[in-house]
């Protein structure tokens, strides 16, 4: 991650100091690289640029819950890339970034009517299913206004993909995708139906999956599913594998990219289709880093308490999922180090960041970073205590741009509204 490193003892990203930043924009801030953005797709791209065939290259989109900003979005447009959605609010967005329409695909188990409407007007490229009743619902909708909808199938393999019980989807009893029966049924039912178009299958086994034997083993069934489906006489001329990979926060190792782009080459490309992939995480998570200042510094009994700006309303992942983020300081960053725990200012215990945690000795009014927080941090957060959100600042190279501004407790409370009866 060469995009944050010490310049003159002071922590910067790529080449703006976060001490300028903070002075400038206040703390807490979330503050993305976008160099750091255009490396992973790179790097992702080139993966499989190396191991598939030229014409067999997946087309690569962001899913963008992970991070939704609309200039990240941009940012991702231009790299050329499509997007995955889960929303209408995640359409718009896409839309307002300029994605072309037909590089959006949308999933969700929950799809509402006015939410499939709009992704028919908008023509995205295809809608993953979820359950056989929400093909039914999209074919009342499309035969409705007579608009063809273009569907592949969520495949629920039964198997465990996840790097967290949250975060696993492709097991049975999980909420997400089709039992391969009911994936035969569902084809044959679009078949009788004037204005769906069964194009495919999907699969998405959970988020931060970090060996290729894991995909192996949850698409180990995908092949024969795809030959079945043929032999049935379907056409199966599209696959979406999800996305899933992990990014580094402590010291994991890191799934293979060139060897899991190997066997893309070796499983999936035969199976004749076009490829999509749904990469959120790993484009945008290792791009961020969470910019607080040190409130105080609290002895107590048994341990020092780190009471710092920021928040579990800003970022839920440690208190949701006790998922480890690297903290360190922004200046002062040779000082001797002792045990801390970090917490943020929240009425709740499950505001930590992390307990006993080493790290430089440090003082009101000090800065600090929590890093790894360019995905699920931002796109995640709340209102909670009445606390406004912190801003979202992009730096590229030696500039940076506030990309959503830090909201106001005045905006949050002018949208609350006394009824007439209760005014006396
Ligand atoms: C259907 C689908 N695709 C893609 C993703 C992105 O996963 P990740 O951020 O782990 O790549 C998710 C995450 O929840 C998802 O549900």
């Amino acid at each position: 991650m060469s995009e944050f490193t010490e310049q003159n003892g002071v922590l910067h990203v790529e080449q703006v100091s976060l001490e300028r930043i903070a002075e400038e924009v206040g703390t807490p801030a979330y503050v993305y690289s976008a160099a750091h953005i255009k490396g992973q797709f790179d790097r992702l791209k080139g993966a499989m640029e190396k191991a598939l065939p030229a014409d067999r290259q997946p087309l690569l989109c962001y899913a963008c819950k992970a991070n939704s900003n609309v200039a990240i979005l941009k940012l991702l447009n231009n790299l050329g890339g499509g997007l995955e959605i889960v929303s209408e609010g995640e359409l718009r967005r896409g839309l307002k970034a300029d994605f072309d329409a037909n590089k959006i695909v949308s999933t969700g188990v929950g799809k509402t009517t006015s939410e499939i409407k709009a992704l028919l007007s908008a023509g995205v490229h295809q809608i993953n299913i979820e359950s056989l009743p929400e093909l039914h619902h999209i074919n009342d909708i499309a035969s409705e206004m007579k608009i063809a909808a273009d569907v592949v199938f969520r495949f629920n393999p039964n198997v465990s993909g996840g790097g967290h019980d949250k975060i696993s989807t492709g097991r049975k009893e999980d909420k997400f995708g089709i039992s391969e029966e009911k994936i035969y049924e569902g084809f044959a039912l679009a078949q009788g139906m004037k204005y769906v178009n069964a194009l495919g299958l999907s699969m998405h086994i959970g988020s931060q999956v970090f060996t290729v034997e894991t995909f192996e083993d949850a698409f180990k069934t995908l092949p024969g599913v795809v030959g079945e489906l043929r032999s049935r006489g379907f056409t199966v001329s599209r696959l979406d594998i999800g996305g899933g990979f992990p990014i580094q926060y402590q010291d994991e190792d890191l799934l293979d990219l060139d060897a899991y782009a190997q066997w893309v080459n070796d499983i999936i490309v035969p199976l004749d289709t076009e490829i999509i992939m749904e990469p959120g995480r790993y484009l945008v998570g290792n791009s961020g880093v969470l910019l607080s200042t040190v409130e105080h510094v609290k002895p107590a009994e048994d341990r020092t308490f780190l009471v710092i700006d920021t928040a579990m309303n800003d970022l839920m992942r440690p208190s949701l999922y006790d998922a480890y983020h690297h903290i360190e300081p922004v200046t002062h960053r040779d000082a001797p180090k002792t045990k801390y725990d970090v917490v943020g200012p929240i009425c709740e215990t499950g505001d930590t960041f992390s307990r006993g945690r080493e790290l430089q000795e440090t003082e009101r009014g000090r800065l600090m970073a929590i890093r790894s927080t360019g995905a699920y941090g931002f796109c995640m957060s709340s209102n909670y205590n009445t606390r406004a959100r912190p801003p979202e600042v992009l730096v590229n190279g030696d500039q940076y741009a506030i990309i959503r501004p830090r909201e106001s407790v005045d905006d949050i409370i002018a949208q609350d509204h006394i009824p007439d009866w209760l005014i006396d």
